[in-house]
């Protein structure tokens, strides 16, 4: 059996594995989780030649989205205490760096051999080793109660997660053979704020350019304004840290206590801790908290 044949087959056996599971855990045929599974089925056993990159990668990436689904679905029965299941939740330190998923020569002639490897095994490394480090300092720093080097480690923590997880999406940003526009919801949003895909193409690629020395250029969406925006990102972060969302934030700048608290900031925050809306904070984390991507 060649390489592309065994691969639909481990897909198969997952997909009836993830059949069995429902079955043992007694997930009625109401579920839609069942729906998900048999239209897979479907998927898998109308394939009869070889796919593309591109193809294969959708393949997957529905794998991920059903495998996610059941994982959701599992963890908010274990929540009523029904079911037990192990929810993937990283410990501080637990990063790892994602596989490429592509060939390290695939992106060639755009992006060379040597590239990749460097950028992939090398530079994406650091930042993963150095974001646990950080988590890992700061969690010996909450058990010794010692937040002397706060400053240095979050700033690591900034650094370094940021870098982890913008390369974890560029990697698969990208795909060989890829190009051309986009399709669907993802060009119409384009479309409707940019004004079109080459205005665009266009900031972005400038965007890219005008960056001052090392960064990234980024096209995000905002659940505020609710559109597309084009970020310029001077290193990876400016001390946040990409791929995250605020659930509590609190304002530090002069203009939000100087005139009560003058020098005092330290009394502010102390104080400030009287005034938290929990209930907000709760109800953020509800909403964002679905939004999984895959953990490394
Ligand atoms: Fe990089």
């Amino acid at each position: 059996m060649d390489h592309f044949h065994r691969y639909i087959s481990e897909l198969f056996n997952w997909n009836e594995q993830m059949k069995n599971y429902l079955e043992s855990e007694n997930v009625g045929v109401e579920s839609e989780l069942w729906g998900k599974l048999d239209r897979f089925t479907n998927l898998i056993e109308n394939v009869s030649k070889p796919l593309s990159n591109s193809e294969l990668l959708d393949l997957q990436s529905e794998a991920e989205t059903i495998q996610e689904d059941m994982e959701d679905y599992f963890n908010r029965k274990q929540e009523i205490g029904s079911i037990w299941v192990k929810e993937t939740v990283l410990p501080p330190g637990g990063h790892s760096v994602p596989p490429l998923p592509y060939a390290y020569n695939a992106l060639e002639p755009y992006i060379s051999e040597e590239i990749m490897r460097l950028h992939h095994d090398q530079h994406h490394k650091a930042y993963v080793d150095g974001l646990n480090k950080a988590e890992i300092n700061l969690k010996k720093a909450r058990e010794s109660n010692d937040f002397s080097l706060i400053k240095h480690w979050s700033r690591e923590l900034a650094f370094n997660g940021s870098g982890h997880n913008l390369h974890s999406i560029f990697w698969s940003n990208m795909i060989p053979g890829g190009g051309g526009r986009p399709k669907g919801v993802v060009l119409g949003a384009i479309e409707s704020y940019f004004g079109s895909f080459e205005a665009f193409k266009k900031q972005f690629s400038e965007a890219a350019k005008q960056v001052e020395g090392s960064g990234w250029a980024l096209l995000v969406w905002s659940p505020r304004s609710r559109h597309l925006e084009v970020l310029q990102t001077e290193k990876h972060m400016d001390f946040s840290q990409w791929d995250t969302i605020p659930l509590l934030v609190l304002d530090v700048w002069e203009h939000a206590y100087y005139l009560q608290y003058k020098n005092k900031r330290a009394a502010y925050v102390d104080n400030w801790w009287n005034l938290v809306n929990w209930s907000d904070v709760e109800s953020r984390f509800e909403k964002v908290r679905p939004l999984k991507w895959l953990a490394f």
